[in-house]
């Protein structure tokens, strides 16, 4: 089905894009950039990670989460290696990402450029005829600028198919699909097992959701949970862990209840 994406200006003068065809915003209305920083980034307490950090995500969409970690990356006094993975089903075409007026606060065209580079040959490999049909081969790609180093590698397609490394394990896992009527396979205990097993001991899920049935699946997936404000006028949203000890400093939430 041909969606029709239009860019709409938000809250904090960053834009995202309205799916006028499903009724659905890739980002909050009240700030775009502001919720991926604050949901994101600071929810998996990057920041506070010295040398290199490294990103799962789930649903590059128009890629603001990977360019607003890109660039609090990028901003630190350290050096490293940003590692971002990800996976999505459906890549924009890179032209439609010139709507969004990103380098109007990016600063730095080159790793744009980088994700544009990824997007396109994302696309390409989602209308080449697969052989076999579930075999998609990321694409990776490298950018560097003295000893600061960003790696993006793109799963072109859906979580359930994208062959990653068993023994692969992030930081930092970005739980960013549609909401579960748009994306009902992205809210369920195995989605949630799939990043459970991809997530680092010390590493944390994070996620604007907040709903019961969201939990009660994380929980299946044996993960720890918390909540913590939500970004804007959002109430909560929900960190998860592999150990508990790693959601300190958020409002922990009884694995048992949502156990029940
Ligand atoms: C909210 S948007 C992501 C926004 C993006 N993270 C950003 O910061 O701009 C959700 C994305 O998840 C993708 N998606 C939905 N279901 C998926 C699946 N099963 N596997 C991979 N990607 C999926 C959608 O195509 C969409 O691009």
């Amino acid at each position: 089905m041909a969606v029709h994406l239009v860019p709409i200006q938000t809250g904090d003068g960053s834009y995202t894009f309205y799916n006028v065809t499903e009724n659905i915003y890739f980002r909050s209305l009240q700030g775009a950039r502001s919720e991926a920083f604050y949901v994101f980034v600071a929810g998996a307490r990057l920041p506070e990670r010295g040398g290199d950090w490294s990103v799962l995500e789930l649903g590059l969409g128009p890629g603001m989460n990977f360019l607003v970690t890109a660039q609090a990356f990028l901003a630190r006094a350290e050096v490293g290696t940003l590692r971002y993975h990800v996976v999505e089903n459906a890549p924009l075409s890179p032209e439609k990402l010139g709507q969004l007026a990103y380098l109007s606060w990016f600063k730095y065209p080159a790793v744009y450029e980088l994700l544009q580079d990824a997007l396109s040959q994302a696309v390409q490999a989602v209308t080449e005829p697969q052989v076999p049909a579930t075999h998609f081969r990321p694409i990776q790609l490298r950018w560097q600028i003295h000893a600061q180093v960003i790696e993006l590698v793109l799963y072109p397609c859906a979580w359930e198919l994208a062959s990653l490394p068993k023994q692969l394990t992030f930081d930092a896992v970005y739980h960013d699909p549609f909401g579960p009527a748009a994306n009902p396979e992205c809210w369920s205990e195995p989605c949630f097992a799939w990043e459970r097993a991809h997530l680092s001991e010390t590493g944390l899920i994070t996620t604007y959701g907040a709903s019961t049935p969201m939990r009660k699946a994380m929980a299946q997936a044996g993960l720890y949970l918390a909540s913590r404000k939500g970004s804007g006028n959002k109430r909560e949203m929900t960190l998860a862990a592999r150990n508990p000890e790693a959601l300190s400093g958020n409002t922990l939430l009884s694995q048992e209840k949502y156990l029940k």
